[in-house]
C-alpha cells in the first residue's frame, strides 16, 4: 500500500523541493475523484466530483498552504498573514501551528462560517475581525505584509497557486487524460489559474492529450469577473466567495482564454438546492461555494453547451461540516425539524412507515 505523503514530496520533482528538512505538511492532496451517476444521468454528460473538502483542515487551500508555509519557514519566516473569507484563516492558522510559527489572519467581521471561525482559533491563529468586507482585509494584509516582517500567504502569493495546481495532475492521473470540462467555484480566481497551469503542465509534457475548457462560477450577488467590474458590496450566502475584487483577475482572464472557458453567474437559491442535490443523490457534503460547480453543470447542460458523452469533472472546494447551518434550512427558508417520539420500537415503525415483515 502507497502511503500520501502530501504534495510537496509527491510532486517534488515537479514543485522543485531542495530541502526535504524544511516541508511543512499535514498530508494534504490525494483526494478523492468520485463517479457520480446522478448528474451523470441528469446532464448526458459523465461528471466526477473532485472532493477537496477532504484535505487535512476541509478545504483546497490546504494544498498550496503546504507550499507556502514551507517556503516561508525556508526563508526564516516567523509570521505569516492572509485576509479570509474562513478557508484560508482555517489552514495558515493549522500550518503555521505545525511550523512552530504565528499566523494573523484577518476576516470580515460577521461574515465567515462558525467551522472555519473555530478553526482558525484553536489553532492559535491571531484573529482580528475587520469592519470591512474580504477585499478591505486583503488591501490591508497587503500593506502589512509590505512594510511590516510578515509573510504573506493569500494566493496573490505564487507560491500558493503552484501547491493548488497538483488537483489538477491529480484528476489527469486518475482519468488517464484531462476532461472536456472543468467546473470550478471563483472567488479570487486563484485555483481557477492553479488548475489550468496544472492542465497546461500535463499537456505539454504529454501526459494529457488536451486541456479541458474551464468553466468557473461566481455567486450572482458578487460576480465581478462575469459584470467585468468590481462589486462594491458583494452579498450571497456562498460567504466563501463573497469577493468584489479578484485578486488574480488579469490570470484568471488568461486562463479563459486560452481554454476556451467561461464564467457565470449562480443565485443563492440554485446554490443551496444544488448543495442538496449533491449531499442527498451523491452523498458528498459541501459548503454552498463549494456546490456551485454543481448549479453551474446543470445550468450549462440545460443550456445544451455540455455534448452528450463530455467528460466533466467539477470541483467541490470546501466540507459541509464548516458551515452546517444550509443543512437545517428548508428551500421556503424554515428550518428543518427532526420528528420526535416516545421511545418504542412500535412508534419509530409507524413514523417510518414499516409493517411487520411476513
Ligand atoms: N471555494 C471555497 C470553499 C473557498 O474558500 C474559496 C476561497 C473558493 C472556493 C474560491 O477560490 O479564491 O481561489 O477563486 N476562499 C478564500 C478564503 C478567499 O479566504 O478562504 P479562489
Amino acid at each position: 500500500a502507497h502511503v500520501w505523503r502530501g504534495v510537496l514530496r509527491e510532486y517534488a520533482d515537479r514543485l522543485g523541493v531542495t530541502d526535504a528538512s524544511t516541508v511543512v505538511t499535514l498530508g494534504e492532496g490525494g483526494t478523492p475523484l468520485l463517479p457520480a451517476p446522478s448528474l451523470s444521468r441528469r446532464t448526458g454528460a459523465e461528471v466526477w466530483v473532485k472532493f477537496e473538502g477532504m484535505n487535512p483542515t476541509g478545504s483546497f487551500k490546504d494544498r498550496g498552504m503546504t507550499v507556502a508555509l514551507s517556503r516561508a519557514v525556508e526563508h526564516g519566516a516567523k509570521a505569516v498573514i492572509c485576509a479570509s473569507t474562513g478557508n484560508t484563516s482555517a489552514s495558515a492558522a493549522a500550518y503555521a501551528a505545525h511550523a512552530g510559527i504565528t499566523a494573523a489572519v484577518l476576516v470580515p467581521e460577521g461574515k465567515i462560517a462558525m467551522g472555519k471561525l473555530s478553526q482558525a482559533v484553536i489553532h492559535n491563529g491571531q484573529l482580528i475581525q475587520i469592519r470591512g468586507n474580504f477585499d478591505d482585509c486583503l488591501e490591508i494584509a497587503r500593506e502589512l505584509a509590505d512594510s511590516y516582517p510578515v509573510h504573506l500567504v493569500n494566493s496573490v502569493n505564487p507560491d500558493r497557486i503552484e501547491g493548488q495546481k497538483t488537483a489538477a495532475y491529480e484528476v489527469v492521473e486518475v482519468l488517464g487524460d484531462a476532461p472536456d470540462f472543468h467546473f470550478i467555484p471563483v472567488g479570487n480566481a486563484g485555483n481557477y489559474t492553479a488548475y489550468s497551469r496544472g492542465y497546461r503542465e500535463e499537456a505539454e509534457r504529454g501526459v494529457a492529450t488536451r486541456v479541458p475548457r474551464m468553466f468557473g462560477f461566481q455567486a450572482e450577488g458578487s460576480a465581478p469577473l462575469v459584470r467585468g467590474e468590481i462589486v462594491k458590496n458583494p452579498e450571497t450566502v456562498a460567504s466563501a466567495i463573497r469577493i468584489g475584487n479578484p485578486a488574480s483577475w488579469e490570470l484568471a482572464l488568461e486562463a479563459r482564454d486560452a481554454t476556451d472557458g467561461w464564467f457565470g453567474a449562480i443565485d443563492d437559491e440554485r446554490i443551496l438546492a444544488a448543495q442538496k442535490l449533491l449531499a442527498g443523490e451523491v452523498g458528498i457534503f459541501v459548503e454552498p461555494a463549494s456546490a456551485i460547480s454543481v448549479a453551474g453543470l446543470l445550468d450549462r447542460a440545460e443550456a445544451g453547451i455540455i455534448p452528450a458523452g463530455s467528460r466533466v469533472v467539477l470541483t467541490v472546494t470546501g466540507h459541509g461540516l464548516k458551515d452546517p447551518q444550509w443543512a437545517l434550512r428548508n428551500a421556503d427558508g424554515s428550518t428543518v425539524e427532526p420528528t420526535v417520539v416516545d421511545a418504542t420500537t412500535s412508534e419509530v415503525a409507524s413514523v417510518l412507515g414499516l409493517q411487520p415483515s411476513a
